[in-house]
């Protein structure tokens, strides 16, 4: 039974293991470069799955949609494309290591400034009023949030903190790993500037893809990781400034953008909404099964507003102990230990512990294995 949903979703729907087979056997082209049906046929899988991304993630045109290798390489992309020295970035505590690390990179080489803002270990959210005070210490370049903690699943209020990020002149990362393909993202709406995610995630396509969403006139502010062939402009030395290519030099992961494609035809057709209500169903139902347990601590909040991760401590057992257990006694392969969010884990009390488990259900997560899993973290508690 697979509960590691949160790291990389399995499996994948038909459709998405059919659309890279075929690709690799019979069109695997080089998209945009070349004059023959096999480019053509790979282009417009592109093209295609540029839109499928706009439209569940709120961008206004796919030609802000940039292929990426995963979250990382999006978020590297805006924090080596977009600080110079001196630049004050703030973070928070729920940051990831693809974003806690670039950036304690870059605090020697450009020289940035990275302030942090810490969280409510109850309720898992934000704390605002920090947030506020930060933004007005000194000026900010650029804010980064993560829209749910890949550790408490908590989903933050990022309309809210993206309008006072706006409102003090900085711009907005959203880094959206946890959350795109889950619940309805938005970009536009929320006024995010860039937006972070992964391909392989709630998004359901294979791994090796990723995608980063730059708001329209933003690209004049943000330099390309990579230089390179784009197939477009090729009789010029510069590095095309038109979008998306200008983030897109080197051949793209054909197959794996050929799955993403399907996989997002995939959540577009089934309904996003009622995916997702199902999903949360189900992650409310194991939350609230574990919560009956005795000594058990819960890392993930009682409220509505989480996506589909619990993470938990038993009393007086390792994290990494019980993930061995339920992987060898009862084949629950889930995932145990820091979650590369250490910040987060010293703010939750959990650091010391080495971690937490962490149970995360998937769209094909059955009622039963939910009960199964229940029972299953009954029993280690039981007997430890
Ligand atoms: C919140 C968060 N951000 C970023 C990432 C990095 O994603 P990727 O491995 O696709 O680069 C993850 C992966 O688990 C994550 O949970």
């Amino acid at each position: 039974m697979y509960l590691d949903n949160a790291a990389t979703t399995f499996p994948k729907p038909d459709c998405v293991c059919d659309a890279v087979d075929r690709s690799m056997r019979f069109g695997a082209a080089a998209a945009g470069r070349g004059n023959h049906q096999g480019t053509y046929d790979a282009d417009r899988i592109v093209t295609e799955c540029r839109r499928y991304l706009a439209k569940l993630l709120g961008v206004p045109s796919p030609s802000q949609v940039v292929f990426t290798l995963n979250c990382t390489d999006s978020l590297n992309t805006v924090f080596r494309g977009f600080l110079n020295h001196g630049d004050r970035v703030l973070a928070s505590c729920l940051d990831h290591n693809s974003v806690l690390r670039p950036l304690q990179a870059m605090k020697e080489q450009p020289g940035i400034i990275v302030d942090m803002i810490d969280f409510d270990p109850v309720s898992g959210l934000i704390d605002i009023d920090m947030f506020a005070r930060e933004l007005q210490k000194q000026p900010v370049r650029l804010v980064v949030l993560t829209h749910a903690s890949n550790v408490t699943g908590r989903i933050q209020p990022v309309r809210e903190l993206s309008l006072l990020a706006q409102a003090a002149g900085a711009a907005v990362l959203l880094d959206a790993a946890q959350t795109a393909g889950h619940i309805a993202v938005q970009m536009h709406d929320w006024q995010i500037d860039f937006l972070a995610a992964a391909g392989h995630k709630g998004l359901l396509g294979p791994l090796g893809t990723g995608v980063l969403c730059i708001r329209k006139g933003l690209e004049n502010q943000l330099q390309p990781l990579r230089f390179g062939g784009t197939g477009t402009a090729s009789e010029s030395l510069e590095q095309p400034n038109e979008m998306p290519y200008r983030y897109e030099s080197g051949n793209l992961n054909l197959p794996g953008i050929a799955g993403l494609h399907a996989a997002t035809d995939w959540i577009l057709k089934q309904s996003l909404p009622e995916l997702h209500t199902a999903a949360h169903q189900r992650t409310q139902r194991l939350l609230h099964g574990l919560s009956e347990i005795p000594n058990i601590q819960l890392l993930t909040p009682f409220t509505d507003e989480i996506t589909g991760i619990v993470s938990f401590n038993l009393a007086f057992q390792d994290c990494r102990e019980v993930a061995l257990i339920l992987d060898q006694s009862f084949d629950i392969q889930c995932r145990a230990g820091f979650h590369c969010a250490p910040l987060a884990h010293q703010t939750l009390g959990t650091f010391e512990r080495g971690g937490s488990v962490r149970l995360s259900p998937g769209v094909f997560t059955s009622d039963e294995h939910i009960q199964q899993a229940i029972e299953a973290v009954t029993a280690i508690a039981e007997h430890c």
